[in-house]
């Protein structure tokens, strides 16, 4: 038995339980998947509690992927790279800490959406922990350039000297960005949340394939760039799933299938 939870607040919303779930049936494994609703400041004393309850793991999603970051005994280099912890595997003593969020955007794009990366010009909107979580992962796709456009400018500056390293990059604010087509834009600014689409050159949108990192409804994001002539259009519920299924190949071995869950979810 496999004792996993995901740690949250708020949590009750979570479609982790569902998602795993799904997996552990498909794979024929038994696996106990809680919600734990952890106080604001007391992250590290519900989680310790929960590692001595006999825990295998854990996911760890807002507000407290720093937090987890900062409890985990051990860093993967995606872990490092992001800054943020939203998988923790547990053997013995040690806490390792994964951060499974870009690899499952990456996964979502090449293997259900049919996207090659490869070569290709990415416009990433936001310069927060979301972009931060996904830049490595599509960093090592090798694209021709990925530029970084971000409300705050130097933020966006800062993420570019940051990853420079590991690939092309660039980054500017919002109104640098030019009217003309992309391969792929990526939402990962927060202002879906409060309704709002970035005020930013139509042009970018044209032909290009938009995939706004929220899922659930159909964002002021998506309806931008379908008014702008985008060639798809995506939110993140694959990417949900698709990070879930690393988590649960970190913890178990196993590979789930993700197809599945995708279009029951979507249902
Ligand atoms: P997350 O962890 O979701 O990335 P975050 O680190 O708070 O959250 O970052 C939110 C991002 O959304 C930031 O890039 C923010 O821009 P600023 O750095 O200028 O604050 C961006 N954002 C939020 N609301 C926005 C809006 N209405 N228009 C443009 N960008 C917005």
């Amino acid at each position: 038995m496999y004792k996993l939870a995901v740690f949250g607040n708020p949590i009750e919303h979570s479609l982790s339980p569902d998602i795993h779930a799904q997996f552990a049936h498909q794979l024929g494994l038994k696996v106990d998947y809680d919600k734990i609703l952890a106080p604001i400041d007391e992250f590290s004393k519900s989680a310790q509690q929960f590692a001595d309850e006999g825990a295998n793991g854990f996911n760890i999603t807002v507000p407290f992927k720093l937090d987890a970051f900062n409890f985990a005994t051990e860093l993967t280099l995606n872990a490092k790279t992001a800054g943020a912890v939203n998988t923790i595997k547990i053997i013995n003593d040690q806490y390792i800490g994964e951060n499974t969020d870009g690899i499952g955007l990456v996964n979502d794009l090449i293997n259900n959406l049919k996207i090659d990366l490869k070569d290709k010009v990415i416009l990433i909107l936001g310069a927060g922990g979301a972009t931060q979580g996904i830049l490595l992962p599509l960093l090592n796709q090798k694209p021709k350039r990925i530029m970084i456009a971000n409300r705050t400018a130097s933020k966006a500056e800062k993420l570019q000297r940051d990853f420079s390293a590991y690939g092309n990059t660039c980054g500017f604010g919002l109104d640098k960005i030019k009217d003309e087509p992309v391969d792929i834009i990526i939402n990962a600014t927060s202002a879906s949340l409060d309704g709002k689409m970035p005020n930013i050159a139509n042009g970018c949108a044209n032909g290009a394939i938009c995939y706004d990192l929220m899922y659930g409804k159909q964002t002021p994001f998506m309806n931008w760039a379908k008014d702008n002539n985008a060639s798809i259009i995506a939110d993140g519920l694959g990417m949900l799933v698709e990070q879930a299924a690393c988590s649960f190949e970190f913890w178990t071995g196993s590979k789930p299938d993700t197809q599945a869950v995708i279009e029951k979810l979507r249902r």
